[in-house]
């Protein structure tokens, strides 16, 4: 049976890019960007990788179907949507909160994704045993996806990055790196990059969401089911407030990066971490001459519904 991977064109070598910002001059830390925002304008960032063996696996039991969850603005579902019509199989997106149209939600409309709302009470029930069961009645065959693409086929599916980041090196002249530094949501795809680690190089994971125990523990949890050790990596709080929280600064600092890096930055994951990232080489936790590889999650269909409101902290 073919992979995927292969059937959808994902073996393409990855994009690695060198980053010119002035505070990175200033210190001396080279920071290389692992574009995955590039890859594919659909099935962009983490989540092609979180996906393709929750694929692999749909398509080893013949499943009829997609079954995945998220919020009206989900990245997740976004890609599910995209990917399910690229291989001719249908997709069910059960939605956060009341029914709203937001430009992702539009994109997975018109991308043949059947949607569900479940209002918040009933997507706070998503994780209780019972969950699933009237989505498998009503959609015999199915295979669920659990939010986010997470769990450990998801990780899995990350620690493939790893080779390739090492096949891509040579792009930049680079022999070697000191450490990945990347967004963290769920811990999934550290978790991934910790197992594709092998303990080689570090892993810092910039959290999105306010710090606390469950993604630590999602890690530690992923990390056993993959018979490693919880070490080798570093969760920091990138959040600013709060998950999905914006401020003039982050408004400001996307803007600059953009002009002065080339890069697109989301503001909800790549940009907090890429702040958060500046906080440690302006404060010299890294020494000139460290090399770091800042993985790209991508998340940029997000940012259409985010943009009036950052145009507007900017304009102030
Ligand atoms: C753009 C982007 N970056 C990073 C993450 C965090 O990924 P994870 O939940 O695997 O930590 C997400 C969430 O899925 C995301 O959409």
């Amino acid at each position: 049976m073919s992979s995927v991977q292969s059937d959808l064109g994902f073996d393409a070598p990855l994009i690695l890019q060198p980053l010119s910002l002035d505070w990175l001059a200033r210190s001396g830390v080279e920071v290389a960007v692992l574009r995955l925002d590039l890859l594919d304008p659909e099935l962009s960032g983490n989540k092609w990788f979180k996906l393709v063996k929750h694929l692999d696996a749909a398509r080893s039991v013949a499943a009829p179907g997609l079954i995945s969850l998220g919020g009206p603005h989900s990245n997740h579902l976004h890609a599910l949507a995209a990917a399910g019509r690229r291989l001719g199989l249908p997709t069910v997106g059960l939605l956060r909160g009341h029914e709203q149209v937001t430009p992702t939600v539009a994109d997975l409309r018109g991308w043949g994704m059947q949607l569900h709302w479940l209002g918040y009470a009933g997507y706070r029930e998503r994780n209780l045993p019972t969950f699933w069961t009237p989505w498998r009645a009503r959609y015999p065959g199915f295979y669920c996806i659990p939010e986010g693409g997470g769990g450990l086929p998801g990780a899995l599916g990350c620690a493939g990055l790893v080779p390739r980041v090492e096949s891509a090196l040579a792009s930049l002249g680079w022999k070697d790196y000191d450490a990945l530094w990347l967004a963290a949501g769920t811990g999934t795809t550290l978790a991934g990059l910790v197992i594709g680690e092998a303990g080689r190089h570090r892993v810092f994971g910039a959290l999105a969401g306010p710090p606390s125990h469950a993604v630590d523990a999602g890690v530690a949890n992923l990390l056993a089911q993959a018979g490693m050790a919880s070490s080798g990596y570093e969760l920091l709080d990138a959040s600013r407030g709060g998950f999905g929280r914006f401020d003039r600064e982050l408004a400001q600092f996307i803007l600059d990066t953009e002009r002065q890096g080339g890069v697109p930055l989301d503001p909800i994951y790549t940009a907090k971490t890429m702040m958060a990232l500046r906080l440690y080489v302006e404060r010299g936790y890294f020494p000139a001459g460290t090399r770091l590889i800042f993985v790209h999650t991508g998340g940029l269909q997000g940012r259409r519904a985010a943009q009036g409101q950052l145009q507007k902290l900017i304009d102030g």
